[in-house]
């Protein structure tokens, strides 16, 4: 059974001592949900404070980005050796990296890559344009986004990788997917791209988010949902109350 995973991604908000605040009251509330995995996503700048406030915690840490070298001549990156130790997860490819820093489907490719290298889980995110979705193109789209980011993977790192579903016209804008919309990606498309490349039982086990306008009042719809294990949610997660309650009713929903 693949274990529910829920991750905010708090983007560019908060600063340090605002991350304290947010964390301590929300700590209590998230670690009491022991059955569904919770991750927090701050700003670089806030992940040493953070680390040390989830200490105590069954809760873990995870980046928003990360550079594929371990160092050098790259200003203002941040290597995965710097975030080994720090954090357990790290996102790449979010859609708005993909738009506003021109990162490519090689580039995440190589991400990936070096999270495994370190030992950290990537958070690999896909997802289509408005108009790709209106266009049709959806399928086509996301299964090349999931050929490309998972080449040259063995399929041992596949399963233990988490994908988030993030259709970019449902990120921020209250206009999330349906259930069923999003299931059927996931399923269809994600796994059944996987099952291609890999075999049915790499397919089965890597765990897949949904994300775009998640809320405490839809998460129910997208957790009844076989083939999502989990949620990445930005907005609410800057909310205490709504992404324990996200948590919360994951685990309800699931039944673990
Ligand atoms: P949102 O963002 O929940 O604010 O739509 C989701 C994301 O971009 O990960």
């Amino acid at each position: 059974m693949r274990i529910p995973i829920i991750a905010g991604n708090w983007k560019m908000n908060k600063t340090v001592d605002e991350a304290v605040s947010l964390v301590r009251e929300m700590r209590r509330g998230l670690n009491e949900v022991r059955s569904v995995d919770r991750v927090l996503c701050p700003p670089f700048v806030a992940l040493a404070a953070v680390a040390e406030l989830l200490r105590p915690t069954a809760i873990k840490l995870g980046a928003q980005n990360m550079h594929w070298e371990d160092k050098g001549a790259y200003t203002g990156e941040i290597s995965p050796l710097m975030l080994k130790g720090l954090c357990q997860y790290v996102i790449v490819g979010h859609s708005e990296r993909r738009q506003y820093f021109g990162e490519t489907d090689q580039g995440v490719n190589r991400k990936t890559k070096a999270a495994f290298t370190h030992g950290l889980t990537p958070i690999v995110c896909v997802g289509e344009s408005l108009a790709q979705h209106e266009a049709g193109q959806t399928e086509e789209w996301v299964c090349g986004q999931v050929r490309a980011a998972l080449a040259g993977l063995s399929a041992e790192q596949v399963r233990s990788m988490i994908i988030a579903y993030e259709p970019i016209w449902a990120i921020g804008t209250g206009k999330a997917a349906t259930g069923a919309g999003a299931n059927a990606v996931i399923g269809l498309t994600i796994r059944g791209t996987i099952a291609d490349l890999y075999d049915e039982d790499t397919a089965q086990a890597v765990r897949v988010q949904y994300g775009g306008s998640v809320t405490p009042a839809n998460i129910a719809e997208f957790m009844t949902q076989p083939e999502i294990d989990g949620a990445l949610v930005g907005g609410a997660s800057l909310k205490a109350s709504d992404f324990v309650d996200i948590v919360r009713i994951t685990a309800q929903v699931k039944g673990v």
